[in-house]
């Protein structure tokens, strides 16, 4: 006996030893110097926190690198929650969040032909009350890559667990905000990125794998969920926002049987078209704002018949520095919500060569800048030829079905939930959102109400139990871009736990 624990006790000595020598050997736990951006081109000003930027490698074999931008805290970065940002697409690039959304800056486009955008800070970043890492996902997009190009088959279930690989290995080079909360937030498409990412995020703290995130739930806007909600979505919404008669509502209601999406009957499908030619020349990213450009020279591939003209138009937005005219590629077309299998991303829906103006000029002409990449520490344009907003880089499958299950899995587990739309979408309409929500069954705590930002009312929530809240916004598909001051309310209420 005494034999054995002498060697314990030895063995113990033995480990101690071993770990202060461990320990000297680790550096100072902190952000890797190598990632800080140390000055901005098109910035002068000084920031008002940090930022890093940088590859995590997910996948040495094949040279899958991810790029992230973090930017800490401007309040407290020590205890604010950290939260990821994903853009959607799929194929789009977290750049969009960035320039036109919540990012630091407001952009001014430049004044001379190839000049530098000038940027200024954002008063309503969402960097005020948090830090926020925006990921390029998956590989193909933005500036994210692979050496091996069968990563560009990709789909939900691939793309959720790369995110977590990345997210764990971030996590490593950052370990000072692990016990920070940690929330993970997206649009459009990322309806279907943020819960199938979170579902893995709590499958590895269950399993214990380390480094243990510290998840407290996720937000999503505008999101793609599930076929028959989604699809579903749009008669009702053009009917409330007075887009149809009540005629035509009444007639499809009958011959449709609620199915607004698959007509099961030609007399139903000669209905949704007078719908569809109802709604054509509206903006489908807000039907308040007018559309910029001709129809005419947009010509659509084969993959839809349905797409109505005014697709890739876009509105006005209140940010102080409006430098977008048209918004493009983060959609699939009207009535085909998204189903299982391939989803066309945006430039393989449309003929590339027959849409006329450039587009998202400040974010490309910025992010293509070789002085810029460098600074950003992203790959030069012999590795990446050229940052696109969208990509089609990637084929991408939709393989993780409705999303309602992860919404309950996850709501039901305690981490909180925050499903917000922008009510003037036509993309991703609110109704489908409201119903969802509705669907899933908790019990309402929080009955429908204004809420109000800046003194005036912004939009309607209602909360249910389980910490699920759905809540809209009077504004288009990208909540922030239009509304960026009760997007910023929105974000710190719910970060903070507070009812909006
Ligand atoms: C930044 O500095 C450059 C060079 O001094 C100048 O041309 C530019 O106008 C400045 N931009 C801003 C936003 O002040
Ligand atoms: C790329 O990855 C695939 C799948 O893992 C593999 O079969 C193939 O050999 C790889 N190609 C190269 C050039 O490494
Ligand atoms: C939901 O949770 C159950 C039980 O933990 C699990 O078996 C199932 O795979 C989960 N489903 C999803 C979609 O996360
Ligand atoms: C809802 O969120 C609050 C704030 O994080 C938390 O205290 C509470 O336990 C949560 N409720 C449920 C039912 O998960």
């Amino acid at each position: 006996m005494a034999r054995t624990s002498l060697i314990v006790s030895s063995q113990r000595v033995l480990y101690s030893l071993l770990s202060l020598l461990l320990l000297s050997l680790v550096p100072t736990q902190s952000a890797p110097e190598a990632a800080l951006i140390t000055q901005i081109p098109g910035f002068n000003g000084t920031l008002p926190s940090k930022h890093y930027s940088g590859y995590v490698t997910i996948d040495e074999s094949h040279g899958r690198n991810l790029f992230y931008y973090f930017i800490e805290s401007e309040r407290k970065p020590s205890e604010d929650p950290v939260v990821l940002w994903l853009n959607g697409g799929p194929g789009c690039s977290s750049f969009d969040g960035f320039v036109y959304e919540h990012g630091p800056f407001n952009f001014e486009a430049a004044k001379t032909e190839g000049g530098l955008p000038q940027l200024h800070l954002n008063p309503y970043s969402w960097s005020k009350v948090s830090s926020i890492l925006y990921l390029d996902s998956p590989a193909g997009v933005g500036f994210s890559y692979s050496k091996n190009k069968s990563d560009y088959i990709t789909g939900d279930l691939k793309t959720a667990s790369d995110s977590h690989t990345f997210l764990l290995k971030w996590f490593e080079l950052y370990p000072e905000f692990l016990s920070n909360p940690f929330f993970i937030s997206g649009e459009s498409y990322a309806g279907v990125y943020v819960p199938t990412l979170a579902s893995e995020v709590v499958k590895g703290i269950d399993a214990a794998v380390q480094p243990k995130l510290n998840f407290k739930g996720y937000l999503v806007g505008n999101g793609v969920t599930d076929e028959d909600m989604d699809g579903n979505a749009l008669v009702p919404f053009a009917h409330g926002m007075g887009l149809i008669s009540d005629d035509l509502f009444e007639e499809i209601t009958e011959e449709c049987n609620g199915n607004y999406y698959k007509p099961n009957s030609d007399t139903c499908e000669n209905k949704l078209a007078k719908v569809d030619q109802a709604i054509n020349g509206l903006n489908i990213y807000d039907i308040l704002e007018p559309c910029y450009h001709g129809t005419d020279s947009l010509k659509i591939s084969t993959v839809t018949s349905n797409l109505p003209p005014s697709f890739r138009k876009l509105g006005e937005t209140e940010r102080p520095l409006a430098v977008r005219k048209r918004m493009f590629g983060r959609a699939w077309p009207l009535r085909a919500p998204v189903r299982d299998g391939l989803v066309p991303t945006w430039p393989q829906l449309m003929n590339s060569e027959s849409v006329p103006c450039t587009d998202d000029e400040v974010a490309t002409s910025w992010l293509n800048n070789a002085a810029l990449r460098k600074a950003i520490h992203a790959e030069d344009d012999s590795v990446i030829p050229s940052w696109e907003l969208c990509t089609d880089n990637i084929r991408f499958y939709h393989d993780a079905g409705s999303m309602i299950k992860y919404h309950k899995n996850l709501t039901s587990r305690g981490y909180r939930a925050l499903i917000y739309s922008g009510d003037h979408d036509m993309l991703v309409p609110f109704t489908g959102s409201e119903a969802w929500t509705r669907s899933v069954g908790y019990k309402v705590v929080d009955e429908w109400r204004p809420w109000t930002s800046n003194g005036q009312i912004a939009g309607y929530t209602q909360g249910y139990e389980n910490n699920l809240t759905f809540s809209n916004h009077k504004a288009g598909h990208t909540v922030p871009e239009y509304k960026p001051q009760e997007a910023l309310d929105m974000y710190s209420r719910f970060l903070a736990g507070q009812p909006q």
